[in-house]
C-alpha cells in the first residue's frame, strides 16, 4: 500500500498516460472452408499471414469508453460502442474488474471492409493498450482467451507472424517461415461484406456441401523452405469464387497482376482485396491500376502481431 504522496504520483502518472499500439493486417495464404456450423460460422482451416499494414491505436485514462476515427476511410468505421476495439476494451475491463474507462484513437492504415482483419486488428491493439493503461497484467494466452469472444481474426490480429487458423479461425498454430515475402495489394474501389461472402459460398455449395477443410501440406513445406515460387502455386482461397460472383470485375484484376508478372494472385479472405505475391521487393504492377482499382500498395511479411509501440524505436 503506497503512502498518500506515492498515490497521487502514481494517478498523475496514469493522468498523462498515453499508450501506443499498432496492430497489422493480414493475408490468407489458403483458406479452405468447410460446412455451416450450428453457430453460425464455418468450419474452416486456414493460414494467416500479418503483414505490414497496420492501424495504430492510441489509448488515454477517460471515466468513459470513446473512440475517435482517423483516416482516409474513418467516416465508414463506427465511431460508437459498436467499434470492436470499444467492445474488446469493455469486455477486459468487465473481465478484470476494471471500472475505469478508456479514450481510443484509431489511426487507419488497413483498408475498411478489405478482407484484411482491419476491425480485427484495432480490437487486438485496444486489448493490448488498455491491458498497458491499467496494468490488468494478462498473459498473451488470457488476452488471446479474450479476443476469441470479439470475432474469429481476433486472436490472430494479437499473435501475428504466419499461423494456421482452425476452428473458426480462432484455434492457432504458428508456422515455421523461413525469408519475406513481398507483397502488392490491390484495394478495390469497391467493399465486400463477410457474411455476404460466406452466405454467397453457402448459395454456391447447396447441392455439393462443403467438405471438412485440411492444411495444405504443399503451402506449409513452401513456407519452411523459403520457396516463393512453390508458395506461389499454392495461394487458394475457398471464398474467392463467391467474392467474384458478388463483384465479377475482381476477375480482370487478378488477370492483370498475372501479365504484369506477379507470381500469384489471390483474393484475401472474405475480399475485395486483392494480395499480388511479387518476384522481387520494388517488382511493379501497372496494368493492375485502373477504375476498380483505388490504390496498390506494397507489404511484406510475416510481421509480428498487435505490440506497444516504444517511443523513439524505429518499426520496420
Ligand atoms: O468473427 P467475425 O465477426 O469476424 O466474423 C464475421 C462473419 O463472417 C461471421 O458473422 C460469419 O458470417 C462469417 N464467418 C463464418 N465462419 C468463420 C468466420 C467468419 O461464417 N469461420
Amino acid at each position: 500500500m503506497g503512502t498518500g504522496t506515492d498515490r497521487s504520483a502514481r494517478d498523475e502518472r496514469m493522468q498523462n498516460q498515453r499508450i501506443v499500439v499498432r496492430a497489422p493486417a493480414k493475408v490468407n495464404l489458403a483458406l479452405r472452408v468447410g460446412p455451416l456450423r450450428s453457430d453460425g460460422y464455418h468450419e474452416l482451416v486456414t493460414v494467416f499471414h500479418a503483414v505490414s499494414l497496420f492501424d495504430t491505436v492510441t489509448v488515454e485514462p477517460a471515466r468513459d469508453f470513446t473512440v475517435t476515427v482517423r483516416g482516409a476511410q474513418a467516416a465508414q468505421v463506427p465511431a460508437d460502442g459498436t467499434n470492436l476495439a470499444v467492445r474488446a476494451a469493455r469486455l477486459l475491463a468487465r473481465t478484470a474488474g476494471v471500472t475505469a474507462g478508456a479514450a481510443l484513437t484509431i489511426d487507419k492504415g488497413i483498408p475498411v471492409a478489405g478482407g484484411m482483419a482491419g476491425g480485427s486488428a484495432d480490437a487486438a491493439a485496444a486489448l493490448v493498450g488498455c491491458d498497458a493503461l491499467w496494468g490488468t497484467g494478462f498473459t498473451l494466452a488470457e488476452l488471446t482467451g479474450i479476443a476469441a469472444e470479439l470475432g474469429a481474426d481476433v486472436p490472430f490480429s494479437l499473435l501475428g507472424g504466419t499461423a494456421i487458423g482452425t476452428g473458426r479461425g480462432e484455434e492457432l498454430t504458428p508456422v515455421l517461415t523461413h525469408g519475406t515475402l513481398h507483397w502488392a495489394l490491390a484495394l478495390p474501389t469497391m467493399e465486400l461484406s463477410t457474411p455476404a461472402v460466406f452466405r454467397e459460398f453457402d448459395l454456391m455449395h447447396a447441392e455439393d456441401p462443403a467438405e471438412p477443410p485440411a492444411v495444405p501440406p504443399r503451402l506449409l513445406a513452401a513456407l519452411t523452405a523459403a520457396d516463393t515460387r512453390a508458395l506461389a502455386g499454392q495461394l487458394d482461397n475457398d471464398l474467392q469464387p463467391a467474392a467474384l460472383r458478388l463483384q465479377p470485375g475482381l476477375a480482370a484484376t487478378l488477370t492483370a497482376g498475372s501479365a504484369d508478372g506477379a507470381l500469384a494472385a489471390v483474393v484475401s479472405g472474405s475480399g475485395p482485396t486483392v494480395a499480388f505475391l511479387l518476384p522481387a521487393p520494388a517488382h511493379e504492377l501497372p496494368s493492375v491500376v485502373g477504375p476498380a482499382v483505388r490504390e496498390v500498395v506494397r507489404c511484406h511479411g510475416p510481421v509480428p502481431g498487435a505490440r506497444l509501440v516504444e517511443p523513439g524505436v524505429h518499426y520496420a
